[in-house]
């Protein structure tokens, strides 16, 4: 295949000294001269484990080379793999001024193309820039709508410097983001099966997001692990050994536990033991951002279903689920609990529902912590979810079984969701009202 990648940075001459290896003509565009001279003399442009030899190797092979125009290149190349900078401007908004640029170049040097080139983009961009910014300008440039002179999808490059041979080699994931299925099994098959790694097609907004989120997953890690090991240090513990001990987990702690967007965390665990934690620190004078952040984060979760709430104005409003969790009667520090507390003290009508709580039965920490917060619970609780149907609004606190979602639909309730079932059920989205 001969290909074209757009910025001789790290990601560009990795991924074409890398293609080169895999047996591709590919040529590097770079405005940068002294790239493009250096790489021309079968040296890299950067320092990086394995790069300089297998640039090398392509240049001799006289499958890799670099120039600084890629006009001519374009006219017939089976695909571009765009690689150029997004650094972050001044606000932290990121500058896209290079995609844009190259978006222009692109676009104007295919307008002749008979067949649409393949375009990959790589660069790191804001969700909504290949629809709001890349697609509408490679359009203006080339004069043409999108697949008559090119076909375009977002890859996002997962490499990290110092290891990023065998990050390509060895991908995490490969993850393709498109309009059209086609167009994404194309750029999967870019890699053959010697590339082992989980290979996923999603939205071009999906593939723009992960990347954001694996960076910022990774950046929240590496905080968390320096905060519980600056704690570790000043009680004298081994932080090393308690995160490796943490890290031993693969059920609850590295694993897709806890990982699903939704509402806020409660329960008598949670909430206590990290408050218990952040006392601790104040106590050795430790400073704990980003754990500190975490209440405040969590408080925000309730806010905004108020502020939904609010905003629908509704007569009546249902809770589907009070527990802290399906199945329990446990009532202490559950943040549904704490919802209804705060709908009824904006003067909100309630109706709750829960299998697991029955008001005769509680008893103990568990009754007097509702006797304190809710002192109005067996006036609400309603034993038959039927009464939920005379509500406007049902919160679904729980997941509820889909034939009742389906009764409630048809009877013209509005479901706020704060679990995903819905999502499951017909796409749709957390939060959302309707
Ligand atoms: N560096 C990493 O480890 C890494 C990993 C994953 C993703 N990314 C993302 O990949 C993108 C590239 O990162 P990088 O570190 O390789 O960047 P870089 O700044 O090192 O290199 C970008 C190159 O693009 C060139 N360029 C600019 N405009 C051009 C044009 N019109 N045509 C051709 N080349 C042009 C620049 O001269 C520069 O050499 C960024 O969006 C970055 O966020 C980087």
């Amino acid at each position: 295949m001969k290909i074209a990648v757009f910025g001789m940075g790290y990601v560009g001459v990795v991924t074409a000294a890398c293609f080169a290896d895999d047996g591709h003509d590919v040529v590097g565009v770079e405005p940068a001269a002294a790239k493009v001279e250096m790489l021309n003399a079968g040296c890299s442009p950067l320092v990086e484990e394995h790069v300089g030899s297998l640039v090398q190797r392509g240049v001799a092979a006289g499958r890799l080379r670099a120039v600084t125009d890629g006009r001519a290149d374009l006219r017939d190349a089976d695909l571009a793999i765009i690689c150029v900078g997004t650094p972050s401007a001044a606000d932290g908004t990121v500058d896209l001024r290079f995609v844009r640029r190259v978006c222009e170049e692109i676009g104007a040097a295919v307008r002749e193309r008979s067949e649409p080139i393949r375009l990959v983009f790589r660069s790191t961009m804001p969700p909504g820039s290949m629809r709001g910014i890349v697609l509408p300008t490679l359009i203006a440039s080339c004069g043409a709508p999108a697949g008559r002179h090119f076909r375009a999808v977002f890859h996002p490059e997962f490499l990290r410097e110092g290891s990023s041979v065998s990050d390509f080699r060895e991908p995490s994931k490969i993850v393709v983001g498109a309009d059209d299925e086609g167009d994404a099994r194309a750029t999967l098959a870019l890699y053959p099966p010697t590339y082992a790694a989980p290979r996923i097609t999603c939205s071009l907004e999906v593939a723009e997001m992960v990347k954001y989120a694996d960076n910022v997953f990774h950046a929240v890690k590496i905080t968390f692990a320096n905060e519980i090991g600056l704690f570790c240090r000043a009680h004298a513990i081994d932080g090393h050994e308690v995160m490796r001990i943490c890290c031993a987990d693969t059920k609850l702690n590295l694993s897709p536990a806890y990982l699903a967007p939704g509402f806020a965390f409660g329960g008598s665990c949670l909430p206590k033991d990290l408050r218990a934690l952040l006392a601790e620190a104040t106590r050795a004078s430790i400073e704990l951002p980003m754990l500190e952040g975490v209440l405040p984060s969590n408080r925000r979760h309730l806010e905004r279903v108020l502020e939904l709430v609010a905003a629908r104005n509704p007569r009546a409003v249902g809770l589907y689920g009070l527990a802290f969790k399906a199945g329990t009667d446990d009532l202490r520090d559950s943040p549904f609990v704490e919802l209804a507390e705060r709908l009824l003290a904006v003067g909100r009508r309630l109706v709750l529902h829960d299998r697991g709580v029955h008001a005769s039965r509680l008893m103990g920490r568990n009754k007097s912590f509702i006797d304190s917060r809710l002192p109005q619970l067996s006036r609400m609780l309603a034993e038959d979810d039927a009464a939920l149907s005379a509500c406007d609004l049902v919160i679904l606190c729980h997941r509820p079984p889909e034939s009742l979602v389906q009764r409630w639909t048809s009877q013209g309730v509005a479901l706020l969701d704060l679990t995903g079932a819905l999502r499951e059920v017909d796409g749709d989205a957390w939060g959302s009202l309707r």
